[in-house]
């Protein structure tokens, strides 16, 4: 009798299981991919931009063996705005059904939230945006995030390894503030390099609120004899060289650097020109203006993921009119590409897409074919970042070149061959001594003083290293003031709304 129980459940059940298996796959047979970007067509990273650089990924995976799991990936868009309304989108979209991946966001404000959350509920997060320093910190609070995009801290390196090859000593950096803040992170990047390896750097902010003053520029940057590095609007750039110029200060006596990594096209050949009656003063004084940008590799197959993208978007009538695939289109079909490949591996090893972590894990610390050339993840799940120099080479016609190139996965930095090193060799404009003898003596430094009588070289050593520290202390003190009074008068206005957002992402950019 039971025997008989047994068989009558065992073919219920065997009816039954093909039907619940069938059922099973279904519904996992679905990779839901989300993705959170502006739909404002402003912004060079929204959706209907994005959208068909995903399309082509989408095509790639599918036809291919080695990125096919048999999965079918469903992607969904969702506004992110450029703010808080990513993570209401997020969390949204996250009760009807958890994405099993997450491309985006891209501006800093709107990732730091969404990436935290991600991160807890263990799903993947790509973008080839969030390129503060802050979320490098990836074992604090950060862990899912995996930037598909050099990070502006790789971009610090890029200047790191120029400060290293020329002897560099001392640096000025300045920004431009703006809603997003771009700017100020990226000089953070730069900022947070050139300290830690002990270069002397000096800051300064403005924005449209407080109008930049040139001439207090200029002087920050007579005072300090650094290497200049800009983040500004280009308008602005070209006003601060023509003061430069017209104050002699672009013969070679200062190095210029605009960092430009977004919106490259609009630079090299002719961004100085505007059509006004300045345009010959501008274009010598580009001569001593290099920008940094990021390095462009081409390959065959991009040139067709270009032309189907372009295509796309004037079917859409989304202006292409410049370059229209710009690192974030690019670097959004890459995070694509990247998680099929660890989805592949992990799926392999035994374990399911619901395994965030161990996707993430296959996702970093590799290197794997993107649209445009080869792509390197660190260790820590950001891209190695290429980055170029570009260069007035030829004063007569203004036009530009690539001089240089910085490479991050080796960290070599290499000149092109036939440029002139000289374009990087910093000649000082004042009288070494004057400026360096109240300047750079280290205060402590005072060992003169045992020569006849021990006592009284021991007391001028003490004076003279109390008056060389007292000068230290009120030239550092000036510099602060200087620095400060900006900021200060900034944080009044947008005061602890500024300091919240700040601390959602954990910045660690101070400016004295
Ligand atoms: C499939 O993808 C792998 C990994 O990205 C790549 O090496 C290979 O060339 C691709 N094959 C085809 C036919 O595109
Ligand atoms: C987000 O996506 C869901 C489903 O795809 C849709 O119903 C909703 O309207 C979208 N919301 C926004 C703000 O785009
Ligand atoms: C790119 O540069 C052009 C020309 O300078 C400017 O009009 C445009 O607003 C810039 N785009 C972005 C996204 O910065
Ligand atoms: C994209 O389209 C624009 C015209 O809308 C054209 O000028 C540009 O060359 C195209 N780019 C590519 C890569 O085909
Ligand atoms: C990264 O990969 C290299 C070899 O490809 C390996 O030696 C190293 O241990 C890996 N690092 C981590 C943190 O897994
Ligand atoms: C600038 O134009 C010259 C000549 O037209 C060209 O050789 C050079 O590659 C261009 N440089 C850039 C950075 O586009
Ligand atoms: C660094 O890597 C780049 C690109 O991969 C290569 O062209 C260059 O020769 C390498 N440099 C060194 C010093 O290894």
């Amino acid at each position: 009798m039971p025997c008989l129980l047994f068989l009558c459940c065992t073919c219920v059940w065997l009816l039954v299981l093909p039907v619940k298996i069938s059922a099973l796959s279904n519904e996992d047979s679905d990779i839901d991919v989300l993705v959170l970007l502006p739909e404002e067509n402003s912004y060079i990273f929204s959706i209907p931009r994005v959208r068909p650089a995903i399309d082509y990924a989408l095509k790639s995976i599918n036809s291919n063996e080695s990125l096919n799991s048999g999965f079918n990936f469903k992607v969904h868009y969702n506004n992110s705005n450029c703010g808080n309304q990513a993570l209401f989108s997020f969390v949204e979209r996250s009760f009807q059904k958890k994405p099993d991946v997450v491309l985006g966001p891209v501006c800093e404000y709107a990732a730091a939230q969404v990436v935290r959350m991600a991160s807890y509920w263990n799903i993947p997060i790509l973008s080839a945006g969030a390129l503060a320093s802050g979320f490098g910190t990836k074992k604090a609070e950060y862990t899912h995030l995996t930037r598909v995009s050099p990070a502006y801290s790789k971009m610090g390196e890029a200047f790191g390894a120029m400060f290293k090859h020329f002897s560099w000593k001392k640096a000025v950096l300045i920004y431009q503030e703006d809603k997003e803040r771009n700017c100020f992170f990226s000089i953070e990047g730069v900022y947070a390099v050139l300290e830690a390896e002990g270069y002397h750097t000096m800051t300064l902010a403005f924005d449209l609120r407080h109008p930049m003053e040139i001439e207090e520029i200029i002087k920050s940057i007579q005072e300090s004899d650094g290497i200049v590095v800009m983040c500004a609007a280009s308008n602005d750039i070209r006003d601060i060289m023509l003061a430069a110029h017209r104050r002699r200060m672009t013969n070679g006596d200062y190095i210029f650097f605009n960092i430009e990594l977004f919106n490259s096209t609009s630079y090299g050949n002719g961004s100085w020109k505007r059509g006004d009656k300045n345009d010959a003063e501008a274009k010598q004084a580009y001569a001593a203006l290099k920008t940094v940008t990021l390095l462009r590799s081409v390959k065959p197959e991009f040139e067709r993921f270009s032309m189907e993208v372009n295509r796309s978007l004037q079917k859409q009538g989304v202006s292409g009119e410049d370059d229209s695939i710009n690192m974030f289109i690019e670097g959004f079909h890459d995070a694509l590409l990247l998680y099929a490949l660890a989805l592949h591996e992990v799926l392999k090893n035994g374990y399911s897409k619901k395994d965030g972590d161990k996707i993430v894990q296959h996702m970093w610390n590799r290197t794997f074919e993107g649209i445009a050339g080869q792509v390197s993840i660190d260790e820590n799940g950001d891209r190695d970042g290429d980055f170029s120099v570009i260069a007035i080479t030829d004063p007569e016609a203004g036009t530009h070149k690539v001089v240089a190139n910085f490479y991050g996965k080796n960290q070599s930095f290499e000149v092109q061959p036939n440029v002139k090193i000289d374009m990087f060799i910093q000649r000082l404009p004042h009288d070494e001594n004057r400026v360096h003898g109240n300047r750079d003596t280290p205060p402590c430094k005072s060992s003169g003083g045992l020569g006849e009588s021990a006592v009284t070289g021991i007391v001028v050593g003490a004076l003279l290293g109390t008056a060389l520290l007292l000068a230290f202390y009120f030239f550092r003190k000036n510099y602060r003031i200087t620095i400060e009074r900006r900021i200060q008068t900034e944080e009044c206005d947008i005061g602890k709304h500024r300091q919240l957002r700040e601390d959602s992402i954990r910045s660690n950019f101070s400016a004295a």
